[in-house]
């Protein structure tokens, strides 16, 4: 029988690229940038199946121009790349790789919490450049986390792990929002579930980890920043879009907020000369909260896993329009 024809959008570590080529007539994306929309369409349109990345975009004109497509198994928890509605109505089911990147993506949550509070980035290039001059009694104040409070949107998996570190480490106490009160948190963290607004009034550390939908969408803008104290961190995780990115840059620039790391822009690759990267109090990484060799491994084997069995008919073990 003729092994099932897959698309691979782009080379993934091989503890899944191994599975997939061993079961399947694969074809792999083999440059650094993604294909275009065109190549793309023009790639799944004899496949039984397609790993995507979240660069890709999997809307309506890519499923149409794959008519015999039975699975789209993304590399990546993140969804947001794929237009879930189109691909249920083609009863096509969507993997997604959940539980492996959450302990790697809460350590960069932390890293840029800390880097943002701390001025890391602008101490160090301080440092590369020069402008260190001599130990400065009042150069680079940055504020302490011991005993503040910490604000998490969106307590999923990530939100929980963000919140144990720098509860059980630096004892800070936890609000959070969520679409319900997550009573593990309440009783681990005692972590108290608020609405936004609340939050806003009340943390020194703001840590984005909700999902990116049609309702979370540019929800941090002037409005949202300026009820925030002067002294906030604000950490991004999760998605670029969920931030009006000229409303953060002024207010980092006006001192309506303290600082913010951000693993996440929109657009990303975000354009060299942005605004943002202008801003001292701005520490900016290239997505790269899953970036660590085990993680992506375990990304790869669950994208694997997804794929082959949606190309053999079984339901997929990571599936998010069951
Ligand atoms: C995801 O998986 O959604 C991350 O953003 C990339 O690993």
């Amino acid at each position: 029988m003729a092994k099932p024809r897959v698309f691979v959008a782009r080379r993934i570590p091989d503890a899944g690229l191994n599975l997939i080529t061993a079961a399947c007539d694969a074809e792999v994306w083999p440059e650094q940038l993604p294909p275009s929309p065109e190549v793309l369409r023009q790639k799944v349109r004899d496949c039984d199946g397609l790993v995507s990345l979240l660069t890709d975009k999997v809307d309506t004109e890519l499923l149409a121009a794959a008519p015999k497509l039975k699975v789209v198994s993304n590399f990546a928890v993140g969804v947001n790349n794929i237009d879930l509605p189109a691909a249920t109505a083609r009863k096509i089911p969507v993997g997604n790789t959940p539980g492996v990147l959450t302990e790697a993506t809460a350590d960069i949550a932390v890293t840029l919490l800390l880097a943002a509070a701390r001025r890391l980035g602008e101490s160090a290039t301080d440092a590369k450049e020069g402008r260190w001059k001599t130990w400065e009694p009042l150069g680079w104040l940055g504020c302490d986390l011991v005993g503040r409070t910490l604000g998490i949107v969106g307590m999923g998996r990530i939100g929980f792990a963000t919140a144990k570190r720098l509860h059980h480490g630096w004892g800070m106490k936890v609000l959070y929002t969520a679409r319900n009160p997550k009573p593990e948190a309440d009783a681990e963290l005692k972590a108290r579930h608020v609405d936004l607004d609340t939050l806003l009034a009340e943390v020194d550390f703001v840590s984005v980890h909700a999902d990116l939908n049609p309702t979370t969408k540019g929800m941090f803008g002037e409005k949202e920043f300026a009820k925030m104290k002067r002294t906030v961190v604000f950490v991004n995780t999760a998605r670029g879009p969920h931030v009006n990115q000229s409303a953060l840059a002024n207010a980092l620039r006006t001192g309506t907020i303290f600082a913010a790391g951000l693993d996440v822009t929109d657009p990303e690759p975000l354009p060299p000369d942005h605004e943002l990267y202008a801003l001292p109090n701005c520490v900016i990484a290239p997505h790269i909260a899953s970036a660590t060799v085990d993680t992506r491994n375990a990304m790869a084997t669950m994208c694997a896993q997804n794929l082959l069995a949606g190309v053999q008919g079984r339901p997929l073990p990571n599936c998010v329009n069951p």
